[in-house]
């Protein structure tokens, strides 16, 4: 039977390759995203690895989207093995004293309270389900150390960490395991709208300059991160917090 992976933020960019990777791997997919997003290609690319893939519209700081999600789930697999909590914005560039108290709130919203939410509704579908399973949590190395022009963002990375240790021992003799993973500036869509808002040459500079191996991360290289911690290979690790980031926190 395979396992069930529900992937929040899977219509592109990381999260699109980790439901991918994943359905690779063998699962039967749900993506989770906005209503206004095009999960189109992502679904059929999954299609053609001959793995379903469900697609769930919806908001994840929305409790009533995470249970019409799980219901649909329910319906559509009778189980669930795996939650990737990726979805996650950016909020905007500014110094701590310019930024807007209301874009504050909302990616606290998103990226914390969507991140507890899916710890929380997933878990209870798991022990409900009774076979265990596995949560990963997209944090950012953003989380692990202060970033001043994105203090919103930061803050609501951190916390995930703090969601994840704490879920993992809360979880520990339960059957699932919780996991981060902590990726450096990334190739996607997130990263080009940041290089748009300050401009490309400074923005890769900048954000080149924190990541030893002088690069951009490929969306592939931290699907396959979250691959191994959502797999039985990694049945003993949890509430580890994994950095795929060039070296940039060596
Ligand atoms: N790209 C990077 O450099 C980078 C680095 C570190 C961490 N991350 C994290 O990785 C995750 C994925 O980032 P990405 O670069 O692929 O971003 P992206 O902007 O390319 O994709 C994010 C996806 O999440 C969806 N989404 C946004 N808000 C949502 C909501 N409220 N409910 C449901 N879905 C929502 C979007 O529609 C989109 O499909 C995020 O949590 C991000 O913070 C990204």
């Amino acid at each position: 039977m395979p396992r069930i992976a529900l992937i929040t933020g899977g219509a592109r960019g990381i999260g699109a390759a980790i439901a991918y990777a994943m359905a690779q791997d063998g699962c039967d997919i749900a993506i989770a995203d906005l209503p206004g997003s095009d999960p189109t290609a992502i679904a059929q690319r999954i299609s053609q690895l001959g793995r379903q893939c469900l697609i769930c519209p919806g908001d994840v700081s929305s409790a009533p989207d995470w249970h019409q999600w799980l219901a649909a789930i329910d319906q559509t697999y009778g189980r669930l093995d795996v939650v990737v909590n990726n979805a996650g914005i950016s909020g905007p560039i500014a110094a701590i004293t310019d930024y807007p108290d209301d874009a504050f709130d909302r990616v606290m919203a998103i990226n914390t309270k969507g991140v507890f939410l899916g710890i929380k509704y997933g878990a209870k579908a798991m022990l409900a389900y009774g076979h265990g399973g596995s949560i990963v949590n997209i944090s950012s190395n953003a989380g692990l150390g202060g970033s001043p022009q994105i203090i919103g963002y930061s803050t609501s990375k951190h916390a995930v960490i703090g969601l994840t240790k704490s879920a993992a021992k809360g979880f520990a003799t339960q059957g699932i395991r919780v996991n981060a993973v902590c990726p450096a500036p990334t190739d996607t869509e997130m990263v080009h709208q940041l290089e748009r808002l300050a401009g490309v040459d400074i923005a890769r500079q900048r954000l080149i300059a924190g990541t030893p191996m002088g690069r951009y991360g490929e969306p592939h290289e931290i699907a396959a991160a979250v691959v191994f911690l959502a797999s039985p290979a990694a049945s003993f690790v949890t509430g580890a917090i994994l950095a795929v980031d060039g070296g940039s926190v060596a």
